[in-house]
């Protein structure tokens, strides 16, 4: 049996540190659990991270090899994020027979699979909780609590920033540019928001989320991912005209064996507990074949919510290490599935449509003539009020649609004479659980 377990911190920034404050607090805890003791041994930064404290100067190495090739660190925690350096500096910590603990979700969802092979090589661990939803216990959820069940759908918020943002326009009107410049002054948002607003922070997740939730392997270029940054206070307030609140929701679905793995703003019903989910908040709404709906809530992102998920992986892993079981979590099997996804064009949904169009007799009955021509059935319709810049909104709700059919007929419509602006789409989901 091993005399301790030793750990090599790479990074030191808002997770890191919150780590490192945990781990101390919970020490005498941690250490009365197991058998041999387990101790931060060496940490690596690359000079940007938080001010490092007095107390934890001495344990900072200058070079990344000093903890990659030291024999005596069994467990590997990545707290750098990004690509590069972070997939190389743990493709040789897994070579050198060191277990992983990360919370790089972009890193896993372009590179996962490369990884997950390489520490089934080395026969070596990997943790990756934080990645996703911070401190919400989601995959421990589904690859112990669920792993005899079957999941059918997943909805999820995945991204705090945007769903601020969104809450924000929700409750207290504004418009998408105004709302994220307060957010970032009161740094809700980060000074370049791109990834979190343009739907790229869900997909990665989702990726990740969606290999453990269907035993089959997903990639970045799966996902239909769409952001928020278009999205309009007139949809705001028309959406909640019909009873219903826009959310970026990261949906997983398992219909028949075919996958659908989408990142895109939604109208779900104001009603449901999923459009309560506000501000910062992450939430995962599972529907599943013998537990039937579950939900999780919480904290997706900070430094105390990530770092508890980080320290979850860590008392699985110095367990695992020092009861020497090489027991391989099945979420990184090779026997995975290679389930088919399903392109945008196979998609099915209901539809809120805004079209601006002149206010003019006839105009609505050559939008309506050009749906239903392309087998497109009209659920609801709203056109009030005249004249805003020189058109008025008209919206339509749509019954379920095929997705080819739908932005077929939409561009029909747009190149009307009368139709003076490109037309919203936003996709509808009535039943999340
Ligand atoms: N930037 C992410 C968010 C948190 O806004 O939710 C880190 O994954």
């Amino acid at each position: 049996m091993k005399k301790e377990i030793n750990i090599g911190l790479l990074g030191f920034g808002t997770v890191a540190s919150s780590l490192y404050h945990i781990f101390n607090e919970r020490r005498k805890e941690i250490n009365s659990l197991f058998p041999a003791p387990v101790n931060i041994k060496k940490i690596f930064t690359r000079g940007n991270s938080h001010p490092v404290p007095e107390n934890v100067k001495g344990f900072l190495v200058k070079n990344i090899d000093e903890i990659l090739e030291d024999k005596d660190i069994d467990i590997i925690i990545e707290l750098i994020g990004g690509i590069s350096p972070a997939k190389g500096f743990i493709i040789k910590a897994v070579n050198n027979g060191k277990s992983i603990i990360t919370a790089n979700k972009a890193l896993l969802a372009e590179h996962g699979e490369e990884i997950f092979k390489q520490c089934l090589n080395k026969n070596v661990h990997i943790g990756f909780e934080a990645a996703v939803g911070g401190g919400i216990p989601i995959l421990r959820a589904i690859k112990n609590g669920l792993a005899g069940d079957s999941i059918k759908s997943v909805y999820s918020i995945i991204n705090g920033t945007s769903n601020f943002i969104l809450s924000k326009m929700t409750n207290e009107g504004g418009k998408f540019e105004d709302v994220l410049k307060k957010a970032q002054e009161k740094g809700y948002a980060e000074a370049d928001p791109s990834l979190d607003i343009n739907g790229a922070d869900s997909a990665h997740k989702l990726v990740v989320l969606g290999r453990l939730a269907f035993s089959t392997s997903l990639s970045i270029k799966d996902v239909i991912i769409e952001g928020i940054k278009d999205i309009n206070p007139l949809d705001v307030n028309f959406s909640k005209e019909l009873g219903y609140t826009i959310k970026l929701l990261g949906i997983l679905k398992n219909e028949d064996s075919r996958i659908e793995i989408r990142v895109h703003p939604t109208l779900i019903p104001s009603s449901c507990l999923l459009s309560k989910v506000d501000g910062v908040f992450n939430a995962f709404f599972l529907n599943t074949k013998y537990a039937g709906p579950l939900s999780l809530t919480g904290y997706g992102a900070g430094g105390n919510p990530t770092a508890s998920a980080v320290m979850g992986d860590l008392m699985e892993i110095a367990g695992k290490i020092i009861n020497n079981d090489n027991h391989h979590d099945f979420i990184i099997s090779e026997n995975i599935n290679k389930l088919k996804v399903k392109s945008k064009n196979e998609i099915i949904s209901r539809y809120y449509l805004r079209f601006s169009a002149m206010d003019r007799p006839g105009v609505l009955a050559k939008i309506a003539s050009i749906l239903g021509d392309n087998s497109i059935s009209i659920s609801s319709m709203i056109q009030k009020g005249r004249k805003v810049e020189g058109s008025v909104p008209i919206v339509i709700t749509t019954h379920e649609a095929n997705e080819e059919d739908l932005f077929k007929s939409v561009k029909l419509c747009d190149n009307l004479d009368v139709v003076s602006a490109k037309t919203v789409v936003l996709r509808i989901e009535d039943r999340i659980n």
